[in-house]
């Protein structure tokens, strides 16, 4: 069996990579494609789970980011900056550390997940916490490159999507076709974009026969392409993707139209049901937002006898503090055999 070179080298005659010659790389992507037998029975379909959690900093960022950083780092750049929900910025820190340049991250105070933000630090990025939102943050990234000379590493750079898009090769490389239908998360909107791009790119070569209906799902506090206009305040428990002016809306709305698929949204007591019911009885502890595609399914139901692919995007060990908030403490037993065989036999 051969090693996995990462993204750049395995995928590289489908991407972009003028002016790379030494890609950045922590072997991300090639993630696993689970078979969810209980998910299927409940759907009447065949459903596989994406598990980008598997990516080395434990999100599918790292698609993007080993795109984005050498680009970056071949144009010339010391330093990278984002706005992030935690994600991109783990993943922005991570490979800017790899690649020996700087980084700056913009994040919204008190609302990224715990292991996100202990990401960022260990891996030495320079953490600033804004009071505001992430749209805040997102806009204030875009504002700092005008004065001092930093790359931007957020999706609105093109190279991320570019990247993000080798998400869908996997999915056909293992299915050996598209799915029916691709359920993803969406906040920013720039994975569904860049997951429809790769299905269309492989598809007009030939590697496809069909193409995926497209379907997105948002936190209903935070689902502004939904609503149809941007959302202020956005709100929900799945801290990722609470975004309420998505930068990439306009192609997400794209992928939507052209696969004649659904953008549509689920509560937060959806989500945090589908996640943990994921965690309970698939064995896959995904962070919430990554939920929201199990979610959508579940509240929506799928045709009969087919193939759908749910993406989900993030590791649950990112926020212990949700997952630890959502349950009753474990018991606390004085350390005999007598206490445990009494508790067991409850
Ligand atoms: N799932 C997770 C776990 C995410 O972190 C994000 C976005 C999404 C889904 C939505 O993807 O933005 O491409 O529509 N996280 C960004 C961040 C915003 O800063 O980490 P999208």
């Amino acid at each position: 069996m051969s090693r996995w070179r990462g993204l750049l080298v395995e995928y590289g005659e489908w991407l972009d990579l003028r002016g790379v010659d030494q890609p950045v790389t922590l072997l991300e992507g090639n993630t696993p494609l689970i078979l969810a037998e209980r998910l299927s029975e409940r759907l009447g379909a065949t459903v596989y789970l994406k598990i980008e959690g598997a990516n080395p900093t434990g999100s599918f960022k790292d698609r993007g980011m080993t795109m984005a950083i050498s680009k970056a780092k071949a144009a010339g750049a010391q330093t990278v900056v984002c706005g992030s929900t935690g994600n991109t910025s783990a993943a922005a820190a991570a490979f800017a550390a790899k690649a020996g340049m700087a980084c700056v991250v913009l994040v919204p105070e008190g609302k990224i997940a715990l292991g996100k933000l202990a990401q960022a630090i260990m891996y030495g990025a320079e953490v600033v916490q804004i009071r505001g939102n992430f749209d805040r943050a997102l806009s204030l990234a875009r504002e700092i490159t005008q004065h001092l000379p930093i790359t931007i590493v957020n999706s609105i750079n093109p190279d991320r999507i570019e990247g993000q898009k080798t998400g869908a090769y996997e999915l056909v490389d293992a299915l050996g076709h598209a799915p029916d239908i691709l359920s993803i998360p969406v906040g920013n909107a720039g994975n569904i974009t860049a997951y429809w791009r790769g299905f269309t790119q492989y598809h007009f070569a030939g590697r496809a026969t069909s193409l995926p209906k497209m379907w997105g799902f948002q936190a209903a506090g935070a689902a502004p392409i939904v609503l149809g206009h941007r959302v202020d305040d956005p709100e929900t428990v799945a801290t990722a993707i609470r975004i309420g002016n998505p930068a990439s809306w306009v192609p997400a709305l794209l992928a939507i139209d052209e696969s004649h698929g659904a953008i549509r949204a689920v509560t937060d007591d959806e989500i945090l049901s589908a996640w943990s019911w994921l965690a309970h009885e698939e064995g896959v502890f995904c962070e919430p937002a990554s939920a929201a595609s199990v979610a959508g399914l579940l509240k929506f139901g799928v045709p009969a006898e087919t193939t759908v692919v749910a993406v989900l995007t993030g590791n649950g060990l990112k926020d212990p503090d949700t997952a630890v908030k959502s349950a009753s403490a474990p018991v606390v037993l004085d350390s005999t055999i007598d206490a445990l065989m009494e508790h067991l036999a409850r």
